[in-house]
């Protein structure tokens, strides 16, 4: 067992040196049905196997392993200031509506293995299906709720569920937001069709239920109430969820997790990283439909026995419905959070509110603050670093990776955190910078490289990508010439001390206020528009939102370039195309409409060129240019508005 007096360097030099006597330990830190007979299994890199012959639950882990000694203490608290609504479960009435949950599901002739894909806004139920899957061996995909019908449509086609768990409507900043109709779209688009839909009905948006496929989770519900359904005993290697991220091509990957493995990662980083201890609430801002929410918003607190807050609503919403840039705070204070979990984009939203609003409330019980999920600006970190006096964690990792790949683990050796820098490597990751060209290695410090991992990847890392072992390997193993690690597709740095700073995607992949999104699906949106012929969509920085994207178009015919009336119009049909194909989280800032798109002479289109241009900095070596016109013209566009 590690002695609380081991430094971090030890510790990790322990999970590289001696993975397989490392990671035993760690797996105690959950419950195992039967116990593991191999630790790794690295037979087949760059496919790991953890714990093969263990069996566990992620449901049992999360829920039901906590009844013997806190079957009474709060579990799941679900705040919505977007209806008012605020409601604690204990672990053992959470025990009771996931067993509802998964009879019901069960009814609807949900079996292990079978997918479920859940649309559903921060609604407890959201909570109840996602454990009621993993209870069942069921592997959910949840979509987030902010995404429309076409990007949901292709989910569904690519999960191919057998039931979908949705809802009439979420709410946004008091603006309820239909669901059904999306879903129906969607269920129209799609070529596979679901059997049944569950609907929790929340009274926010009228309903038309398809009969013989639409049933009502108020009407199932009743039907089990006194449901016995025990937890289903998984292989380790099991397939736990899905879930779709963007990366360079337009078609989503269901990055897929196993059930053993994830559950000890995400013990170990609550112990370790996180510092979340049994009985205490943590309070992750997050959505369900992020990777982030299902690591620390219901898996990861759950399993460490602790409250988990799971809440609806914008960051400067009051319960009433007014206004209250303090609400996080009053949830700290009301419910004695320890550790909270954000991004910094949130928190830039809050830097714009009357900084007593940081002090109108008892937050003595906050321990850390973590953020993730987009670069952590310095201004940022100071400014919320001095109005809440605690330690501000910036973590980097990604939906692949399912827990921080760099970060401190204060858990371990409390270790002071640089401005500007996630931190080091975390236990279990071989993290190594490379030169982009060559694939060199890059020891020296504050040499710019790409961002890469050594096999093997540690636990509760992706297994491959959903029905794509191939896909898995070329995307992500094969990028480096001649070498197999994976990529995170990345920029980076070392300093000196071993801390790392991360400058940005090497690829298409934009980050809108924490939000991940392939420039290539906003592409394929707009050019499906009937007057577009080409188009390239770029992210550009933005103060508050780090990145928006910005699209340039080409219009089949360009005399309407003249027409400004019309164009505007364009434009707003472009955003509108954009919103009902892929959701408002991708509808560019602007559309501006050009005669051509710089590309070199083999015909590639030039984004980091375009981005260099809307950001006012230089384009870089423009010798494979094809049409140096193209590039001034949009810098021509930019520069006039
Ligand atoms: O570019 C990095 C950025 O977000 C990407 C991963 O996004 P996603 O798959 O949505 O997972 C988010 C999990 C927190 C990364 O490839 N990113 C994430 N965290 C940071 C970050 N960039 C800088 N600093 C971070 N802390």
């Amino acid at each position: 067992m590690s002695s609380t007096a081991e430094t971090y360097k030890a510790f990790y030099q322990r999970s590289i040196d001696q993975p397989d006597a490392f990671w035993a330990e760690q797996a105690q830190l959950i419950d195992w049905h039967k116990p593991f007979n191999r630790v790794c299994n690295y037979d087949k890199p760059p496919f790991v196997h953890w714990y093969e012959g263990g069996q566990t639950n992620l449901c049992h882990n999360a829920v039901d392993r906590h009844l013997k000694d806190r079957a009474n203490q709060a579990a799941l608290i679900y705040v919505s200031s977007e209806t008012g609504q605020e409601k604690t479960y204990t672990f053992a009435e959470l025990h009771v509506e996931v067993q509802r949950m998964a009879a019901s599901l069960k009814a609807l002739g949900v079996q292990k293995g079978d997918r479920v894909l859940i649309y559903m806004p921060m609604i407890a139920e959201a909570a109840f299906a996602m454990l009621a899957c993993a209870r069942i061996g069921a592997i959910h995909c949840v979509v987030f709720g902010g995404f429309a019908s076409g990007s949901l449509a292709s989910r569904i086609d690519d999960a191919t569920p057998k039931v979908i768990v949705s809802a009439d409507a979420g709410s946004r900043g008091g603006k309820v937001v239909a669901y059904k109709p999306l879903l129906d779209e969607a269920i129209r688009l799609s070529r596979h069709q679901p059997e049944s839909v569950l609907l929790v009905d929340r009274k926010l948006a009228p309903m038309a239920l398809v009969a013989g496929r639409d049933q009502l989770w108020g009407d199932l519900r009743q039907q089990h109430l006194d449901a016995q359904v025990p937890c289903e005993w998984l292989d380790s290697t099991a397939i736990s969820y899905t879930i779709y991220t963007s990366g360079t091509t337009g078609k989503p990957k269901g990055v897929q997790r196993d059930t053993g493995g994830y559950a000890v990662a995400l013990a170990a980083s609550m112990k370790h990283i996180f510092d979340g201890r049994a009985g205490e609430t943590y309070f992750s801002t997050s959505d369900i439909g992020w990777v982030v929410g299902h690591s620390y918003i219901i898996y990861g607190p759950l399993i460490a026995g602790m409250a988990t807050i799971m809440y609806e609503g914008l960051p400067t919403q009051g319960m009433d419905g007014h206004a209250d840039g303090a609400i996080w705070w009053r949830l700290v204070e009301k419910y004695k959070v320890t550790a909270m979990f954000s991004a910094p984009t949130a928190v830039r939203v809050l830097k714009k509110q009357d900084p007593a609003l940081l002090k109108k409330h008892d937050l003595s019980s906050l321990r850390a603050l973590f953020l993730a999920g987009e670069p952590l600006d310095e201004p940022t970190a100071r400014w919320i670093s001095d109005g809440l006096g605690v330690p501000i964690i910036d973590n980097y990792w990604q939906t692949e990776t399912g827990w921080p790949l760099l970060t401190v683990a204060n858990g371990v050796e409390r270790t002071p955190s640089k401005f500007g820098s996630p931190g080091v490597p975390m236990y279990g990751y071989r993290v190594k910078l490379l030169h982009e060209a060559t694939g060199e290695e890059l020891t020296q410090p504050n040499e710019k490289g790409v961002v890469v991992l050594e096999g093997p990847t540690p636990p509760g890392f992706m297994q491959t990508v959903w029905q794509d072992d191939a896909r898995f390997v070329n995307t992500y193993w094969k990028s480096v010439p001649g070498k197999m690690v994976y990529s995170t597709f990345d920029w980076g740095i070392r300093d000196e001390d071993g801390y790392y700073f991360i400058l940005g995607r090497t690829d298409d992949v934009i980050n809108v206020a924490g939000h991940r999104l392939g420039t290539r699906e906003i592409e394929e949106s707009i050019s499906g528009h009937p007057l577009v012929a080409e188009v390239a969509v770029v992210g550009v920085a933005d103060a508050l939102k780090g990145q928006v994207a910005m699209a340039f178009a080409v219009l089949k015919d360009a005399s309407l370039l003249q027409d400004g009336a019309a164009t505007l119009k364009l434009e707003g049909e472009i955003m509108k195309r954009v919103d009902g194909d892929l959701g408002a989280v991708a509808r560019p800032a602007r559309v501006r409409f050009v005669t051509a798109l710089p590309k070199t002479r083999s015909g590639k289109l030039l984004r980091r060129a375009i981005q260099a241009v809307c950001e006012g900095r230089d384009a870089g070596d423009l010798t494979t240019m094809d049409d140096p016109a193209a590039l001034q013209q949009i810098r021509d566009r930019v520069s006039a508005s």
